[in-house]
């Protein structure tokens, strides 16, 4: 059988859905490539949030093509996901060696377009339409026995799309509209998973505190909430009598995780700083598997950006998250997400960004600097800023987050944490790696026994970016 080989772009969702899609072609008989060069099939998952992301995605597809053209002409090329769903046939266009574009809502279809390409029974397919249902479309990603032995840690899709509608955003018209799945068809999954030997399940979604709160019927791509009809959609709640309808449907989520029986720690991953009402602060509290890790993206530290980027909330809102946050755990471990450069954005405007950044003391935080995208109201704002500027506040602020995520690591050294033992070090595959419930990456010795295990660990050594647990702590064990 044809083997494949996918290449993943941009964030946790994309790599759920091409566990996804390898595991389907595995289940048909094609066997994973080891690398690009080697494989019948190369398809690239690809992301669409900045444009530096499309560009890396379009040359490594432009060198692919020249490289296969002379000597393997029958090597499939694909792309599939947030670009594809975006750019559509348009990337056929440009790049005529590329056989097949699938969107984010048919992932679970390109087994089938592969099987039709390569028996020459199609020869270019483009499929970006909408499906009704698709959040919930492939479950089966680790399942079958593809990924990894014996994972440690798994993504759970629960939600797909966002009417959030950030103005520098592009989600919204590449993931469609919210629809979530069902509490009882998340937590057979989990189930499942947990049986398998998971030990910690990261809940994922585009804006996972917005679970359940739409219908799970419209997957709609692009349209902008106020020209949305409303939609008499299924409730993912109405199998769950038991919960309590104080409680948001995201919380009610995490109880029902929260109550398997063999899991041993949850996170989640992307929420909204306006999804953390009083209920999701005191489930931290009430629920010892959700693990003290909240990634909260802020963007800004201006409110009139934040106003422009219609985000939803102020500075004084935020700030206040994070005391609640802290005041029910001080170990808890906070990153975020902030943009330079978005049009507009004054000097005054970004010292107050920095002035947040020194406020909280981010554990860590990714700095991106705007990139306008296509159909997003930002994009026809007026002052685009130069890329100097972009570039110069970007250097700045990285710098200061880094200087305060190293003084962060730096006081656990000599401190005993927790760790989940997930496997070999990325490396050095000598040494296991863990991660402490806040997320931050611990480097053991051990072996193969430990994976899989939560150990207590005393920090010998923190480095900017990775702390080192003591072995001979470790042995006591
Ligand atoms: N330009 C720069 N960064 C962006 N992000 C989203 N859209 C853009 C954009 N147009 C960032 C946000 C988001 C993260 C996933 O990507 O910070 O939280």
């Amino acid at each position: 059988m044809p083997s494949v080989f996918i290449k993943t772009y941009g964030c946790q969702m994309n790599e759920r859905d091409s566990e996804a899609v390898a595991a389907q072609l595995v289940a048909k008989g094609y066997s994973l490539a080891p690398s690009e060069a080697l494989a019948d099939v190369v398809l690239l998952n690809t992301c669409s949030v900045r444009d530096n992301a499309e560009h890396k995605a379009v040359s490594k597809m432009e060198n692919l093509a020249g490289q296969f053209r002379k000597h393997r002409p029958g090597v499939i090329l694909g792309f599939l996901g947030c670009m594809a769903q975006s750019r559509g046939r348009e990337l056929i266009d440009q790049l005529p060696d590329v056989d097949l574009v699938v969107g984010t809502q048919k992932f679970h279809r390109v087994a089938d377009y592969v099987d039709d390409l390569l028996a020459g029974r199609r020869s270019k397919i483009v499929d970006i339409e909408e499906e009704h249902g698709s959040e919930a479309t492939i479950k089966e990603h680790l399942l079958n026995g593809t990924a990894k032995a014996k994972p440690v840690t798994s993504f759970v899709s629960i939600m797909q799309g966002c009417n959030q509608y950030c103005t520098f955003c592009i989600v919204p018209y590449t993931r469609g509209q919210e629809r979530s799945r069902t509490i009882p068809d998340i937590v057979a999954e989990c189930r499942e998973l947990v049986s398998r030997g998971v030990k910690e399940i990261t809940l994922l979604g585009q804006i996972v505190t917005s679970y359940g709160r739409r219908g799970g019927e419209s997957g709609k791509v692009g349209k902008r909430e106020s020209e949305q009809a409303s939609v008499a959609g299924q409730n993912p709640l109405s199998h769950s009598p038991a919960f309590s309808p104080a409680l948001t449907p995201f919380v009610q989520l995490l109880d029902a995780v929260h109550a398997i029986e063999g899991l041993e720690r949850i996170r989640f991953t992307s929420p909204h700083p306006k999804g953390y009402g009083q209920d999701l602060v005191a489930a931290y509290a009430r629920l010892p598997k959700l693990v003290e890790s909240a990634h909260l993206p802020v963007q800004s530290g201006s409110d009139r950006v934040l106003k422009l980027m219609h985000r939803g909330y102020t500075r004084a809102r935020f700030l206040e998250i994070i005391r609640q946050l802290r005041a029910v755990n001080p170990e808890m471990g906070i990153t975020t997400d902030i943009i330079v450069g978005f049009p507009g954005e004054t000097d005054d405007d970004f010292a107050e960004t920095l002035s947040l950044a020194r406020e909280v003391e981010f554990d860590n935080a990714f700095v991106f600097k705007y990139s306008p995208r296509r159909d997003t109201p930002a994009a026809a704002m007026p002052d685009q800023l130069p890329e100097e500027v972009i570039e110069a506040r970007h250097a700045q602020l990285l710098a200061l987050i880094n200087e305060i995520a190293e003084a962060k690591h730096k006081v656990c050294e000599g401190r005993v944490l927790q760790i989940l033992v997930e496997g070999p070090s990325r490396k050095n595959p000598a040494r296991l790696e863990g991660r402490t419930r806040a997320n931050k990456i611990v480097i053991i010795e051990g072996d193969a026994r430990h994976i899989g295990q939560l150990l207590d660990v005393r920090i010998v050594r923190a480095a900017p970016f990775t702390l080192y647990g003591d072995p001979a702590i470790l042995n006591l064990n």
